[in-house]
């Protein structure tokens, strides 16, 4: 008889599977490596099995456990998995830009669900890591999984997808591309490229609003904004990150990364998620400088039923303006602006001097700076009211901010039409823009001229 002894023998060993029409015109070999082939659809069940047994191994796992996890869905479904087979129980805290698909999976498999706010900071008592921390603290003869930190799991990508891919390429792959969440992956996948050959570069693909690329150029950690591609990016930097064994990271907007999941999905016949999306965009858009003796390998992080709502729905889509054929919105502004490399919005807290504002204004050349309590506006500063008040109450150099700020600059949603923004623009010659309630971004009557330039 052929047979594995349980499901956990499926894990890994996914198949390499080449790319041949969406490359087309473009010069070296691609291949994915079919992560969604596992069982239970993600790249996400080799770390699901690995810090389970590493749990076991270190004693801290005991029969009867509880295994908890603040998660995305996939690692989730992965722990869930093992913690099936072995007969442990399971909590897991996801947030609530999660698809339900991913929650009723999640349940399927007997686990807690709970669900938080996404727009929380991550200082805060009810960021969804924060939650599982406690409710470990709280659940006696539990692990908290932490992949985020847990050496188990760039472990296991060393130990195992990392070396799939040099036997199944014959050590032929030059460049390799994933996306980060974690770090797991691509820390592990590229630690072992590297050992085997030097030359072989690793590419990050990131959503824009997500830090990890400006952390890559800069070591500078700033503030994360908010997109819709789910499991991958972040607004803090995991200690799983090795960023010695990436090359490069490469931003991609939501619309382009859903529009590549569907080429995929519709072309290739490869059924996948929008982080997959991302990186088949950055794998397409290295292709472009390669040539034939490259060999391009990228990771289908899941599959694309755990969508089914979400980006493989039109509705969901139109609603989200990330139609490729819809009108065109303040999103498109914001994310040609980041194209061209701006990205933090200037702005002072409350309690700031105004002296602290001047020097700022001087610094930056900027005619308005909002005033920001978190990711909430609350007011303006604008340089020529600030100025002309000076001149004539020249002791509020040393007053707050609060005590000076003008009125709301005009707020207006990502999704609002590019007609509207014209109109306000007319008497305002700034305007934030807002998504989910929270500020994402400045955009100036110049930034609307370069987009209708482009
Ligand atoms: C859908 C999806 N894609 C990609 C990733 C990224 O993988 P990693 O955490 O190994 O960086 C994740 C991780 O949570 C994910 O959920």
């Amino acid at each position: 008889m052929e047979f594995k002894n349980n499901i956990l023998e499926q894990i890994g060993n996914t198949p390499l599977i080449k790319i041949n029409k969406i490359n087309k015109g473009l010069k070296p070999q691609i291949f994915v490596k079919l992560e969604s082939a596992n069982p239970g659809g993600s790249v996400k069940d080799r770390i699901g099995y690995s810090m389970i047994i590493d749990a076991e191994e270190k004693g801290e796992l005991k029969p009867g456990g509880t295994i908890i996890e603040a998660t995305s869905g996939n690692t989730g479904i992965g722990l869930a998995i093992t913690a099936a087979v072995k007969g442990y129980k399971s909590i897991f805290v996801v947030t609530d830009k999660v698809s339900a698909e991913k929650i009723n999976y999640l349940k399927a498999f007997g686990a807690e669900v709970i669900v938080v706010s996404n727009m929380v900071e991550p200082d805060d008592p009810e960021y969804y890591i924060n939650v599982a921390k406690r409710i470990h603290k709280e659940t006696p003869n539990s692990i908290f999984a932490y992949q985020y930190s847990n050496p188990a799991n760039p472990e296991v990508h060393y130990k195992t997808t990392g070396p799939e891919i040099w036997r199944q390429t014959e050590g032929k792959i030059t460049h390799f591309v994933s996306s980060i969440g974690t770090g797991g992956t691509i820390s592990g996948v590229g630690k072992f490229l590297k050992e085997k050959n030097p030359n072989i570069k690793v590419i990050g693909a990131d959503p824009f609003g997500s830090i990890f690329k400006h952390y890559k150029e800069t070591e500078e950690v700033i503030k994360g904004t908010p997109y819709l591609v789910e499991g991958i990016g972040q607004d803090c930097i995991p200690e799983n990150v090795h960023f010695q064994y990436i090359d490069k990271i490469i931003n991609v907007s939501d619309k382009i990364s859903f529009s590549a999941a569907k080429r995929l999905t519709r072309e290739e016949g490869i059924f996948c998620g929008g982080s997959t999306g991302t990186i088949v965009h950055v794998a397409l858009d290295i292709a472009k400088d390669l040539t034939e003796d490259d060999v391009i390998v990228f990771i289908v992080c899941d599959t694309g039923e755990r969508y089914l709502s979400k980006l493989h729905n039109i509705e969901w889509l139109r609603i989200n303006r990330m139609l490729e054929t819809s009108i065109r919105t303040l999103r498109d502004i914001s994310d040609s602006k980041k194209a061209r490399g701006i990205e933090e919005i200037t702005s002072v807290n409350p309690y700031a001097t105004v002296k602290e504002v001047v020097q700022l204004i001087n610094e930056k050349g900027f005619s308005h700076i909002p005033v920001m309590k978190g990711k909430t506006a609350i007011g303006c500063i604008i340089e020529n009211k600030l100025m002309k008040r000076l001149l004539d109450e020249p002791e509020l150099i040393n007053a707050t901010v609060k005590d000076v700020m003008g009125e709301y600059c005009p707020t207006l949603d990502l999704k609002t039409e590019i007609s509207e923004v014209k109109k306000v623009f007319k008497d305002n010659a700034v305007i934030l823009v807002s998504d989910f309630g929270l500020i994402t971004d400045i955009i100036t009557r110049y930034d609307l001229i370069q987009f209708d330039d482009e």
